[in-house]
């Protein structure tokens, strides 16, 4: 029996994988190359330097560790001043129903995002109240594929991994559920996400019951 659900952030519950891969491609551009979104999907879920050397490898680029560290601030001053002008019109379609209904259903909620970002992208679509832990990018060590980020929202809520559900658009993120024990539902293209459990679309036709039904 499913007894919480955790979250992921970007690409679950706001649309800031956009915001991402724009601000990856504008650097990929600065640097003589062009970024796909189909590329972009290796970066979902992946921390900023983890995705900066994969940048790198795809544009066959190489340099100083400091050059990388310059490049990794850059992009994310520019993925902040993206962040900085949201408001929660900029939640995904159907977020605030479903996080209502775990509420109404006794289903405990936390976020699991390796984003440093979490804090203000929370505050600014106003969530903290429905989230009962928050997990994000300056409590963890490992990035997705690695379970830390999900085992460690289950701890904080006091339940079983295995009572776990986890939300994820990223490939990376599914394999850290199955790593950590936990029932996955994939939000996005079943094809990118075919290691999920399940796969929708996204929240806006999901409900809690449909969690007893499928586990
Ligand atoms: C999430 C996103 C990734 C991002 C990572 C780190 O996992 O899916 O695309 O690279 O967070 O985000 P940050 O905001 O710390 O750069
Ligand atoms: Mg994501």
């Amino acid at each position: 029996e499913i007894k919480a659900c955790i979250f992921d952030l970007d690409g679950v519950l706001c649309d800031t994988a956009k915001y991402h891969y724009l601000a990856w491609k504008r650097l990929a551009g600065e640097l003589g190359f062009s970024f796909t979104e189909a590329q972009n999907e290796r970066l979902k879920g992946v921390s900023r330097m983890d995705s900066l050397e994969i940048l790198l490898e795809i544009g066959h680029v190489k340099c100083t560790q400091k050059a990388k560290e310059e490049m990794a601030e850059k992009k994310n001053r520019w993925y902040v001043e993206y962040i900085n002008k949201m408001d929660q019109s900029e939640l995904l379609p159907g977020v605030l129903d479903f996080l209502e209904e775990c509420r109404e259903n006794g289903l405990r909620t936390a976020l699991g995002s390796v984003s440093k970002n979490a804090g203000v992208i929370l505050e600014r679509l106003k969530l903290q109240d429905y989230l009962d832990a928050v997990v994000d990018g300056s409590q963890v060590s490992q990035a997705k594929p690695d379970p830390e980020v999900f085992l460690k929202g289950a701890k904080r809520l006091g339940t079983d991994p295995s009572a776990c559900v986890v939300f994820e658009d990223a490939a990376a993120g599914i394999e850290a559920a199955r790593r950590a024990g936990m029932k996955s539902v994939g939000i996005g293209d079943p094809g990118i996400l075919c290691q999920a459990d399940y796969v929708i679309p996204g929240f806006e036709k999901f409900h809690a019951e449909m969690l007893d039904q499928w586990f």
